[in-house]
């Protein structure tokens, strides 16, 4: 049998071919990226790289985020400011290469863990019935480099073409002070030629609702105090022994840590907000085969004490404070710094970025987090120190964010887990931040574009 098929007919096939085709390419196209459990899975292969310190495997991580970048079309480039420590640097080229650009930084490295006090291995990236998924690094924070990646393969499955051109890196190093890693990369000819105009860095998980985001970090002064007096027999009182000496200071930053403890106490300051001081290490005694002699009194006396000095702090006051309450030369001490990260940037401002009205890149992270039905809390000073200090140490505005609400604070902990609900909400915050980011021109009266943003 013949059949002849009118031209209506024949069109309507053709359309019906067409729509069946789509379909398929939609479905090849997209099914594989939307799964939710393909998308935790991309997440537990970075999860299952062991990249604790003090032995990381970065190169195996760096192929992971190479394949990554491959995956997604994105350029990429390994930096090695020093041999053996990759940095990663990928790019997704805006349409206006000429305004400031933004980036995205995480760091690949991770704490040590002690798999034996773990539910589940750390490098397993076990995901549990309730869906969290246990590993080190799940909050700290290879979550976070993920979901910018996952971020841009859902935007670019959009079809979202972004103006300003959109970085990220993933820094080694970190959790040993980053010297080797953002701080070299923050100081390279390669880092200015990029023409940062802002800087996303990590934050901490929040047990709440609210997603936590700091706009600054407290600032480490290692300080060493030491104590010298005469020497003399353990059975006489007399004054101005090392021992006594020392243990004046010891009473004076006491009394300093519990008048700043007060304030977080009472509600009054947010634990960022104060300057915090911890006796780390005292050292004195003159040693014997059993321990210490007993009957003498050392003439030798020293103290160690990490204070975590907020770059809204007097640093010239708490300089003074050192200088003639904790460490008076007048009574035979000394002090020297191990580390002492100035409150200042290099322009000498506060190191800080505002977090209000002032800064558009305050308003656009607040407004995309909220369309993505986020909620901030109210923007915090960092407890302890991140890698974006080196940002903001070049006066560049870097906001701390890791998407983790309704999460325990379990980073450098045993247990750290991540739930993948969390996780993939997460994708739609940086979604969500990214577009309005790479998307953010701000014009002038006259139209034109401005570039000092
Ligand atoms: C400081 O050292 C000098 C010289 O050893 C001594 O005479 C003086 O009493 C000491 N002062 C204090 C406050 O320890
Ligand atoms: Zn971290």
């Amino acid at each position: 049998m013949k059949i002849r098929c009118s031209t209506f007919l024949n069109c309507h096939l053709l359309l019906f071919r067409l729509y069946f085709l789509s379909l398929l390419v939609f479905t090849f196209a997209t099914t594989p990226e939307e799964d939710p459990s393909v998308i935790v899975s991309r997440f537990q292969k970075y999860l299952q790289i062991n990249t604790a310190q003090p032995h990381p495997n970065y190169y195996e991580a760096a192929d992971f985020i190479l394949s990554q970048a491959n995956s997604l079309s994105l350029h990429s480039q390994t930096l090695e400011f020093v041999e053996g420590k990759p940095t990663l640097l990928l790019k997704w080229p805006g349409s206006n290469p000429n305004l400031p650009s933004i980036l995205l930084n995480s760091h690949t490295d991770v704490v040590p863990s002690e798999p034996h006090k773990w539910a589940h291995p750390p490098f397993d990236a076990h995901l549990d019935p309730n869906g969290d998924i246990y590993a080190r690094g799940s909050q700290d924070m290879k979550c976070v480099g993920m979901q910018y990646l996952e971020a841009i393969r859902r935007l670019k499955a959009s079809g979202f073409q972004p103006i300003r051109t959109v970085y990220l890196s993933f820094v080694p190093d970190e959790e040993i002070g980053g010297h080797d890693g953002a701080e070299k990369f923050a100081d390279s000819d390669i880092f200015n030629k990029m023409n940062v105009g802002i800087v996303v860095d990590e934050g901490l998980a929040s047990p709440n609702e609210n997603y936590r985001v700091f706009y600054a970090e407290r600032c480490p002064w290692w300080l060493v105090i030491k104590a010298t007096g005469a020497p003399g027999h353990g059975a006489k009182l007399y004054d101005n022994t090392a021992m006594e000496n020392l243990l004046k200071s010891i009473e004076s930053v006491r009394r300093f840590r519990a008048a700043q403890f007060d304030l977080v106490k009472a509600g009054l300051k947010a634990e960022g907000e104060v300057t915090s001081v911890n006796m780390v290490f005292l050292k004195a005694g003159t040693p014997s085969p059993t321990g210490f002699v007993m009957n003498l009194q050392p003439s030798e006396a020293e103290a160690g004490f990490d204070i975590r000095v907020p770059p809204t702090a007097d640093q010239e006051s708490l300089e003074k404070r050192i200088a003639e309450e904790w460490a008076p030369a007048s009574r035979n001490m000394t002090f020297t710094f191990k580390q002492k990260v100035s409150v200042h940037d290099k322009f000498g401002k506060p190191i800080l970025t505002a977090a209000d009205s002032s800064n558009p890149w305050w308003t656009l992270l607040e407004g995309a987090v909220k369309k993505a039905n986020g909620k901030l809390g109210k923007p915090e000073i960092f407890p302890a120190s991140t890698d974006a200090r080196y940002f903001r140490k070049r006066g560049l505005p870097a906001i701390g964010f890791s998407p983790m609400a309704n999460t325990p604070i379990l980073l450098h902990d045993h247990n750290e887990f991540l739930n993948q609900a969390e996780y993939l909400k997460g994708i739609d915050m940086y979604e969500s931040i990214i577009k309005a980011y790479a998307s953010y021109v701000e014009h002038t009266r006259d139209g034109a574009s401005r570039e000092e943003l």
